[in-house]
This record gives structure tokens, C-alpha cells and sequence, in this order.
């Protein structure tokens, strides 16, 4: 195969996923990323194959319209996004130009340089918020519950009118949450799984968490990116559903972590004086702060259609497996790491503070 790929987005959780995907497919990969003070390319450095990394911005089309003119992919990945849903109240606007227009900009740019490319956009389950009914399929009528829903709603339809308008090859993933080792410490499992290695490992005693009956259809990042590549490989564009069709709450997820190291967790109390307890001691406490100013109660997705039109299948990595490679990976970087390294006089550290006030 001889193709060339555009993933904007490359330091993310997906764009390690996907990038390494499609190099193993012979794809040449330019991975396109935001400057930072910071080396911000540290999940992907050192990967074999045919991976350049450019600098550009969604937000700026000047720099999209430079990249494509100069690389000519054959497919984009548009997986650059303001993807953490609590910075979305705090930062609306930002997140409406890279989550929204940052869309709008590179169909914009397609359209007018290569209307053949063919363009995945990272839809998300968040369309859904308050759910209107279940499981959610394509059909499901959406309702987002935070800025950051909006903004993907944005650039659902924008890519849905530039398929009707222009003829672009232009899909939608609808991808339901989607976890790893590689996910950021600020998203509600990779926490737990961090926490739970500390305070297996004895450098935290305790976590704070938020809404414990939140449930979410969670599947692994490796299975779900293989979809994106089956979407651009269709005759015809479209928009699927990714999901595993299984709903967990975020309390399971925590009790399922803890049992991958050995320790029983017993809940206490209520609302906001509940309390997770090992033999007698607190492990897990809530606290408002990670609380949103709208929640999504429950999401799960039907795979039907991808199962069906793409042949993907949703039963790679399930629930069990999943939390148990995360926790496994978060012990093993942990002791790695020595405890020399770590600051063990922060014990009750929060890696993870989400810090938007509603008053
Ligand atoms: N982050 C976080 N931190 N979430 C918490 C916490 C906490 O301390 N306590 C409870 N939760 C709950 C949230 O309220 C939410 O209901 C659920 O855990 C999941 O939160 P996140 O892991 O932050 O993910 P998300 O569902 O909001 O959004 C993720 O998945 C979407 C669907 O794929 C993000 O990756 C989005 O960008 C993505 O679109």
C-alpha cells in the first residue's frame, strides 16, 4: 500500500493508536501538532515506519492549507480537538474554535484543494448527553450536555453537509468513551487506575472522585482507531457508532480496579459523604468539585451498523480485561519509576484536579 495520511491530533491517546496502525498498514503518516513550550511527542517518538511530524493548528487555515498542499494526504484523521468536557465550561470559546471550526477549516481546505481526500471526523458519544433513547444508534435524535457536546455537534453536521454539499468522502465516528493506558491522567478511568497503583504501591493513601453513578460504554483506544481506517475504506461515506453495547458506572470501574490488586473496596455513607474503604481505611473519597454543571447520566451505544457495513468487532477487549490492562500498566510505570522518584510526601496528590467552578 502506498498511501499518505494526515492525523491531526497525533499526541492524543487515538493519535498513538491510530498512528501506529497505520504504519504497520505500510502508510506513510505525517502527524500534525500544536507548538507547545514543552516536547509534547513523547508517546510517539520512537515508533518504526514512515511517521513525519508537522506543526499546524486547526484553528489557523492558513497552516492546514500549507500541510495539505505540501503532503497531498490521501485520507485526514481529524482527531485534534479540546476534548476534556469539564475545560469546556471553563473554556467555551477556545473549545468552540478547535473542537468546532477547527472542523469547518479542514473541510474548507479540502474542499478547495482536494475534495478526493477522504475525512474522518472524531464524533463523539457526548452528542448524546441526555439520552433520548437506548441503546443509542445513528438514528438517535442528539442533546448535548456541555459546551464541549456543542462544539462537536458543530462539526458532526458540518461534515455530514460537506459530504451532501461537495461529494466529499467525509465519515463520522461516533465513538462511545474509549480508554487505555496511554489516556490522560485527567479522564475518570486512567485516574482510578493511576490512584489504585499508588495506593497499591504505598505513595497515596487516597483519591478524590466525582459523580460515582455516572455510567459510560467503555471500550479499549486499539480496537476502536481500526475503525476509523474501515469507515475511509468504504465505497461510501457515513456515520457509525462505535461501542462495545455495555454500560458500566464509574463506581464498578473503581471497585474493578481495586480487585485487580487484591484489595476489596467497601462503600460508606451517601452523596457526598460516601467514602471507599479498604480494611477500615478511606481509599476513595467524593468530593463536588468534579462534579459538572450538567452530567451525562448513562450512555450505550449500539455497534450494529459498524458490525454490520464495516465488519468491525466490538468484542476484542471487554470491561474486565480493559480495566485490568490499565491498572497493570499504571503498577508496572510506577515501580519502574522508583520510588526515589516520586514525591512521597504528596499523598493525597490529585493528578487529575478538573477545576471549573459553578456557582
Ligand atoms: N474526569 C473525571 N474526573 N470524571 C469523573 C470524575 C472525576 O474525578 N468523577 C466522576 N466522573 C464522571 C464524569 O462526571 C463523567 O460522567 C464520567 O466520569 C466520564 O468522565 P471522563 O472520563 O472525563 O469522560 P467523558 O465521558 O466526559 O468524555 C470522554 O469521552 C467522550 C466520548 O468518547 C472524553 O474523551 C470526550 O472527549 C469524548 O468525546
Amino acid at each position: 500500500m502506498d498511501k499518505t495520511a494526515l492525523i491531526t491530533g497525533i499526541t492524543g491517546q487515538d493519535g498513538y493508536y491510530l498512528s501506529k496502525f497505520l504504519l504497520n498498514k505500510g502508510y506513510t503518516v505525517y502527524g500534525m501538532y500544536r507548538r507547545t513550550s514543552q516536547d509534547p511527542l513523547l508517546n510517539i517518538n520512537n515508533f518504526n515506519g514512515n511517521l513525519k511530524l508537522t506543526e499546524g493548528d486547526v484553528t489557523d487555515m492558513g497552516s492546514l492549507l500549507n500541510i495539505i498542499k505540501e503532503i497531498q494526504p490521501d485520507e485526514i484523521y481529524n482527531l485534534a480537538a479540546q476534548s476534556f468536557v469539564p475545560s469546556s465550561w471553563t473554556q467555551p470559546i477556545s473549545t468552540a474554535k478547535i473542537t468546532g471550526l477547527g472542523t469547518l477549516n479542514m473541510l474548507e481546505v479540502i474542499r478547495h484543494v482536494n475534495p478526493k481526500i477522504r475525512f474522518y471526523q472524531a464524533s463523539t458519544s457526548e452528542l448524546y448527553g441526555k439520552i433520548q433513547e437506548t441503546p443509542q444508534t445513528e438514528k438517535t435524535p442528539f442533546y448535548p450536555r456541555s459546551p464541549y457536546g456543542v462544539a462537536k455537534i458543530f462539526a458532526y453536521w458540518t461534515t455530514v453537509n460537506y459530504r451532501e454539499s461537495y461529494g466529499i468522502h467525509a465519515s463520522n465516528g461516533i465513538l462511545f468513551n474509549h480508554e487505555s493506558p496511554k489516556r490522560g491522567k485527567q479522564f475518570v478511568t486512567r485516574k482510578i487506575t493511576h490512584s489504585v497503583a499508588k495506593i497499591k504501591l504505598g505513595l497515596q493513601d487516597f483519591f478524590e472522585i466525582g459523580n460515582l453513578n455516572a455510567k459510560r460504554d467503555w471500550g479499549y483506544a486499539g480496537d476502536y482507531v481500526e475503525s476509523m481506517w474501515m469507515m475511509l475504506q468504504q465505497d461510501q461515506p457515513g456515520d457509525y457508532v462505535i461501542a462495545t453495547g455495555d454500560t458500566h458506572s464509574v463506581r464498578e470501574f473503581i471497585e474493578e480496579s481495586f480487585r485487580v490488586v487484591g484489595m476489596d473496596i467497601e462503600w460508606e455513607g451517601n452523596g457526598l459523604d460516601e467514602v471507599g474503604k479498604v480494611d477500615g481505611k478511606i481509599v476513595v473519597k467524593v468530593n463536588a468539585k468534579f462534579y459538572r454543571p450538567a452530567e451525562v447520566d448513562i450512555l450505550i451505544g449500539s455497534p450494529k451498523k459498524a458490525i454490520d457495513n464495516l465488519g468491525w468487532d466490538p468484542t476484542k477487549t471487554k470491561f474486565k480485561e480493559l480495566v485490568r490492562m490499565m491498572v497493570e500498566s499504571d503498577v508496572k510505570e510506577l515501580s519502574e519509576k522508583g520510588l526515589g522518584d516520586i514525591d512521597r510526601g504528596h499523598l493525597d496528590a490529585n493528578d487529575s484536579d478538573s477545576i471549573y467552578k459553578c456557582s
